[in-house]
């Protein structure tokens, strides 16, 4: 039986993936450090949770605009559309938390009155005065600690999607759309 041709992302964009893929997983060990480790432990650990964040932030915002001017590979048709739409929902909630967190992040922060210090002589403004009623940092700190949560459970879940395709397909889904491995892009038979 013929399957549909799995079409590969732009190469800007497939480093872009794996590079944030890879930094999210340190995000995520450094941010429960901090929140579970020993206090001197956790003291170390957030300057660099902090750096590490406004990264993140800086390179998905440059991921979303490539992803609005580059040329995207064809939706697999060979798919029923429901599970197409909870796809796309995924990838877009993946999106919203890896920019709703260093956001929030970057609130708590500035309430903290902490170093916004992210290289010698590079400082990332404040943005706003922290008043005296708290409810913002509240507000923050729910979306930081329950969007973290939410985002974990969402990367697995993407994971072992992507994972069960490919298992299931036996196509080399993850190889043919993510992958830098020279993959021959025709039709592909089982
Ligand atoms: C922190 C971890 C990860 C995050 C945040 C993440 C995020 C994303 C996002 C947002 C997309 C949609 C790209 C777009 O259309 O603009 C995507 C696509 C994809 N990801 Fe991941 N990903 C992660 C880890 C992984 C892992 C571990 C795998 C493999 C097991 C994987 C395999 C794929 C594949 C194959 C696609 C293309 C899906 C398609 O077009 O149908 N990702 N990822
Ligand atoms: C995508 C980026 C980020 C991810 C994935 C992330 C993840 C996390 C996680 C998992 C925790 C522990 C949550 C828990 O209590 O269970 C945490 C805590 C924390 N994060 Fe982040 N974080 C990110 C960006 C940032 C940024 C940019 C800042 C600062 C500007 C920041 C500041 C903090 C602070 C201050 C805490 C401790 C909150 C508390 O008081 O409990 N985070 N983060």
């Amino acid at each position: 039986m013929t399957q549909p041709v799995v079409g590969r992302y732009p190469c800007a964009l497939r480093v872009l993936h794996w590079l944030l893929a890879l930094m999210l997983v340190v995000q995520f060990a450094l941010g429960f450090g901090v929140e579970y480790g020993a206090q001197r432990l956790s003291e170390a650990l957030l300057p660099l949770h902090f750096k590490l964040g406004v990264l993140i932030l800086g390179l998905t915002v440059l991921r979303l605009c490539l992803r609005l001017v580059l040329p995207m590979p064809a939706v697999d048709t060979g798919e029923p559309p429901g599970l197409r739409r909870a796809r796309s929902w995924v990838h877009g909630l993946l999106y919203l938390l890896a920019l709703a967190l260093p956001i929030s992040g970057h609130v708590i922060w500035v309430w903290m009155g902490a170093d916004r210090t992210l290289f010698v002589g590079l400082e990332v403004p404040a943005l706003f005065v922290p008043p005296d009623d708290e409810t913002g940092r509240a507000l923050a700190w729910y979306v930081h600690v329950y969007g973290a949560w939410i985002l974990l459970g969402l990367v697995c879940l993407h994971a072992l999607a992507a994972i069960f395709r490919q298992w299931t397909r036996g196509d080399d889904f993850i190889a043919r759309r993510m992958g830098f491995r020279k993959v021959a892009q025709g039709e592909s038979s089982t």
